[in-house]
């Protein structure tokens, strides 16, 4: 199982400290939560942070866009350092404008990762399965940290799953939201690959203890 805490709860005013103590952890990634404030009511952070991120981390860098006209950004995210770039596939309007986009990533080098919200259904995910490296499952709605996990989420990874087998694809599928040491054992045993975890890992009295529950949970 990966693990990809976010940095969106990690805190700002010793944000190099922070990095490093994932550097040092069993985590596999950084997940990177870019927010609007438009496609969700809250701003997180952009390029600042990512310039920050690039000096100081030594893992991958995942990027979840919540943002409105992604096409717009993510070249400039995959300049900026980002090893994979997602966005939200109800933030699209066009079957044609989310190809265009995972194209664009792809060109880039960089992996393209498709997200869904709760209230959109797996199903929509399906004509791009075989052109996106990575799925992402929200088990919250995307705007803040800490919320707590929608259980109807692992309907749709043992959904994705039982497809992605099916078609013998190497997707991964990611899940995002309300990520503890309990919610983990139950993505992972719907199938789900990679784990985001803000919350349970950066206010966790050990960083390092938490990451490695969630790994073997
Ligand atoms: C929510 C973000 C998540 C969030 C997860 O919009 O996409 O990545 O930071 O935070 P927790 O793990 O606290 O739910
Ligand atoms: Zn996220």
């Amino acid at each position: 199982m990966l693990v990809a805490p976010s940095i969106l709860s990690a805190d700002f005013g010793h944000l190099a400290d922070e990095i490093e103590a994932v550097n040092r952890s069993e985590a596999d990634w950084f997940h990177v939560d870019v927010m609007d404030g438009v496609f969700v009511p809250n701003i997180s952070f952009g390029f600042p942070v990512m310039e920050t991120l690039r000096r100081y981390a030594r893992k991958p860098l995942d990027v979840h866009l919540m943002i409105t006209h992604p096409e717009k950004y993510v070249e400039r995210f995959c300049d900026a350092g980002a090893w994979s770039v997602g966005f939200h596939l109800e933030a699209v309007d066009s079957e044609d404008d989310v190809h265009a986009i995972l194209s664009l990533i792809r060109a880039k080098g960089a992996r393209a990762c498709l997200t869904i919200n709760p209230d959109i259904s797996a199903e929509g995910l399906l004509p791009y399965l075989d052109e996106v490296d990575m799925v992402l499952v929200m088990s919250v709605f995307a705007g803040f940290g800490g919320q707590t996990f929608i259980p109807d989420s692992l309907n749709k990874i043992r959904f994705l799953r039982r497809e992605i087998d099916r078609r013998q694809l190497p997707t991964l599928i990611e899940v995002d939201g309300g990520i503890n040491e309990h919610t983990a054992g139950l993505v992972r045993h719907e199938g789900a690959d990679v784990l985001v975890a803000g919350s349970s890992v950066f206010k966790a009295p050990s960083m390092e203890d938490a990451i490695k529950a969630l790994k073997n949970a």
